[in-house]
């Protein structure tokens, strides 16, 4: 590749493609609106550089990872402490058992942890515990509800609008029989979750949620959802998880469980654990988590699983997140900032929806009602989206795009977003919004 490709992104697309399936390491790093992925030459607190040298006010953050920031200084000390002990990989250290051991007295439902390396894995090996400790095969999870790219996640409803319709493949390559062991149901909705509980309840090894579906955005649990989904697993032997890959750390320092009080049998972390270091963890009933290899019979194991880098990287970045007043910030800084973007669509007569909880939000196109469940965000619309998103990156604000269809995905701020920088972005988004107002 030439010096030129370097700084160029459409030439380095172009060239990519011809080395890279479909030009990226990851589907989604694909910018469905930008017709390219952002090439990143570096990274800075709230700040993204591009190979072009130019700046942007990063709003994905690293799908969720960074949330202390790109490049937060403790957490790279702890790094390069790794690194000077020899970049030791596949061997328990005493870090491992000390950071097992402030996530216990975080996270409620913790009594035992085991450490992966990516969400994917770490939902799985939920459900194969799941499996093993009730003898069932069938699971529930939610509409639209995203637990990564392994093998139960990837099917979906065949008419996204019915819920009555079957349950297929939501990928090639994934036998259309494993839809038989899928029940799916609408987040929020209690009678549907109630008639699936009547019909499947005996059959059931888990039931999964995102407990806040920031995959669709954000859409919170109603009032008491949590709770009643806590008790018809606890009175049908159901082994609830909370998939906290995305929501952990991101409203209250022990996640949705901790700020709602609800308590899951087993917990899956990852992402802003480790502040962008790959680190994922399942954590739960200690009955549960002793199932696993080798106190017991359910397997899990791996060459890169709990890497030391990570597992000092989430040391620095717990002790971070566990600084006193922390989270009462985060979330005024949130509710401010959510208020305000909503003000710049309503006095622009932009018709969207900002919903968000902590550091994580949706912005819904063409939606003005409350967003309760996935289906209530089928019609976002995402040529509005792609407008806003390109007026933005334009001027320096980047937000991602994860899909072309369906609810949008998930923006963030991090705790290194100032003052100033929530401003620019106002600004800029007071800019864009009069640009899809005019075009409109
Ligand atoms: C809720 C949730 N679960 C699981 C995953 C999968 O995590 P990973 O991308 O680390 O495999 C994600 C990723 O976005 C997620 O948001």
């Amino acid at each position: 590749m030439s010096e030129t490709t370097l700084t160029q992104p459409d030439q380095l697309f172009a060239d990519a493609q011809a080395v890279l399936a479909g030009g990226v390491s990851a589907s989604m790093r694909l910018h469905p609106y930008l017709g390219r992925p952002l090439y990143v030459d570096r990274g800075e607190g709230p700040y993204l550089y591009g190979i072009d040298g130019k700046r942007y006010i990063d709003f994905n953050m690293a799908n969720g990872a960074a949330l202390l920031g790109h490049d937060h200084p403790a957490v790279k000390r702890a790094v390069l402490e790794g690194v000077a002990r020899g970049i030791i990989t596949a061997a328990e250290t005493p870090f491992h058992a000390r950071l097992a051991a402030r996530m216990v007295e975080i996270i409620p439902a913790a009594e035992r942890v085991r450490f992966s390396s990516v969400g994917s894995e770490v939902t799985l090996v939920a459900l194969r515990i799941a499996r093993h400790a009730t003898g069932r095969t069938t699971y529930l999870k939610f509409d639209g509800h995203f637990h990564g790219l392994s093998e139960p996640w990837l099917y979906r409803r065949a008419d996204p609008r019915d819920a009555s319709s079957p349950v297929v493949p939501s990928s090639g390559g994934v036998p259309a029989s494993g839809a038989d062991d899928v029940v799916m149901v609408p987040w929020n909705d209690v009678a549907a979750f109630d008639a699936a509980i009547t019909r499947h309840g005996e059959a059931l090894a888990a039931v999964f949620c995102e407990p806040i579906h920031y995959n669709a955005g954000c859409i919170p649990p109603a009032p008491g959802f949590l709770e009643l989904v806590r008790a018809r697993c606890r009175e049908r032997g159901i082994i609830f998880v909370m998939d906290e890959v995305l929501s952990g750390f991101r409203t209250h320092l022990g996640g949705v469980q901790a700020q709602y009080g609800v308590t899951p049998d087993l917990t899956t972390h990852a992402k802003a654990l480790a502040n962008g270091l790959p680190l994922a963890s399942v954590s739960g009933r200690e009955d549960l988590m002793l199932a696993l290899a080798p106190t017991g019979p359910v397997a899990h194991s791996g060459t890169y699983s709990g890497h030391l880098l990570s597992v000092l990287a989430a040391l620095a970045t717990l002790e971070e997140l566990s600084h006193p007043g922390l989270y009462d910030r985060l979330n005024a800084t949130a509710e401010t900032f959510y208020r305000d973007l909503q003000g710049v669509f309503d006095r622009a007569g932009i018709p969207a929806r900002v919903q968000g909880m902590g550091a994580r939000f949706g912005i819904y196109f063409g939606i003005t009602d409350p967003v309760r469940t996935w289906s209530d965000a089928l019609d976002h619309d995402h040529e509005r989206n792609r407008r806003f998103a390109a007026g933005c990156f334009a001027r320096g604000v980047y937000f991602h795009g994860y899909t072309r269809q369906g609810p949008p995905g998930h923006a963030g701020f991090s705790l290194a977003h100032s003052d100033e920088d929530f401003a620019e972005t106002l600004s800029v988004i007071e800019t864009v919004t009069k640009e899809l107002r005019r075009d409109a």
